[in-house]
């Protein structure tokens, strides 16, 4: 059980932590540059406005909280940062957002595509997600991502992600450590598989992405940790025998995927998952789900580069994941995300 000690610790880093994430998103967005895409009086209206997004900030952390509190999962694993670290990677961040700002402006997100040679990855994929420097393909992109991540979200993308090892812990209470395999597919630099290794030492992880440079950040940040497996490809086309993991974890890759990937994919996890084995699926929220948030998400695509957002969330996930053979068991919402499960029949 978490002492009063634990408590004033968190709440004192997460305070810190907006301040810090949630300033740097306020500097980030000059307020001398015109919106990329002009706002509607009518859209503006409709958008949660700052008081609210903030509150709703609070509530997740207060969720977080009361998660570790019940012994759910651990206090986070980078809740005392490195100042020196940290005010590194913010120069990095700043110094690189004058050509994520230049690609905004022009609306240039293939630049990538003019640097790849074809045939290596699918075409989708080369793009400049989020208009940012080298797409996911190069070691500078993997260093700066979670930053620009957290400042995206203003500090909370680290609690949300945190989110998914609530059912993680319920499966795992269930079935025991021992023995299970998961599999984080679409894994960037390893941030969630960082938290699950501080919880379940011992479990056995395998990190799944596209990127080679993503997986090289990945190897880095699980480095303290034994049990950990690696791979760079495809997740339409994982080269793991069928049926060889208990749990697969997906967090915030569907909404970066067409319609085909997003049904390839549904389909190799179910392949992938044993008899009964879980999907644990973290990402935006979709349309409905929180009726306020819905301009929001209409909003969110333009000037930010994700071009099948749209689509994602008018998605029918339980459709989606259920003609692949997987049953949807439950379902939470946490600030700008959800996480829901999936059970293969
Ligand atoms: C928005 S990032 C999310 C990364 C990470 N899961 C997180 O929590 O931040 C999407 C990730 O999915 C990867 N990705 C996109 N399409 C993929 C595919 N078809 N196969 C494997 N990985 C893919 C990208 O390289 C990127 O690292």
């Amino acid at each position: 059980m978490a002492s009063a000690l634990q408590r004033l610790a968190y709440g004192a880093a997460q305070g810190l932590r907006v301040s810090w994430y949630y300033g740097q998103k306020l500097v980030a967005a000059s307020p001398a540059a015109p919106p990329p895409v002009p706002i509607a009086e009518e859209t503006r209206a409709a958008l949660p406005d700052r008081a609210r997004l903030l509150r709703d900030l609070g509530l997740l952390f207060e969720r977080d909280w009361r998660n570790i509190a019940a012994g759910l999962y651990r206090l986070p694993v980078d809740l005392i940062p490195h100042p020196l670290a940290e005010w590194r990677r913010s120069r990095r961040f700043f110094a690189d957002l004058e050509s994520v700002e230049a690609r905004r402006r022009a609306n240039d997100n293939s630049e990538i595509l003019r640097q790849v040679p074809p045939g290596r990855y699918p075409r989708y994929y080369l793009q400049n997600f989020h208009f940012q420097t080298d797409g996911y393909l190069s070691r500078h992109s993997a260093e700066l991502y979670d930053h620009q991540v957290e400042v995206l979200f203003g500090g909370g993308a680290d609690a949300m992600r945190r989110q998914a090892l609530v059912p993680l812990q319920r499966e795992l209470a269930r079935r025991g450590v021992r023995g299970a395999r998961l599999l984080d597919i679409g894994c960037g630099t390893g941030r969630f598989l960082r938290e699950v290794k501080s919880n379940y030492p011992t479990l056995d992880v395998t990190a799944l992405d596209l990127s080679p440079f993503y997986i090289a950040e990945a190897r880095r940040n699980l480095a303290p940790w034994s049990r950990t497996n690696f791979i760079a490809a495809a997740a339409e086309d994982i080269p793991s025998p069928d049926a060889s993991f208990d749990i697969i974890c997906t967090i915030y890759l569907y909404h970066e995927l067409p319609a085909k990937p997003r049904r390839r994919i549904a389909g190799e996890i179910a392949r992938l998952l044993k008899p009964g084995g879980l999907l644990i699926f973290l990402d935006s929220l979709q349309h409905g789900d929180e009726p306020d948030y819905d301009a929001l998400l209409d909003r969110f695509p333009h000037g930010f580069h994700e071009p099948y957002y749209a689509s994602y969330v008018r998605t029918d996930l339980a459709a989606l994941f259920g003609k692949a053979g997987l049953a949807a068991e439950s379902r939470e919402l946490a600030y700008f995300s959800k996480v829901a499960t999936f059970r293969k029949t």
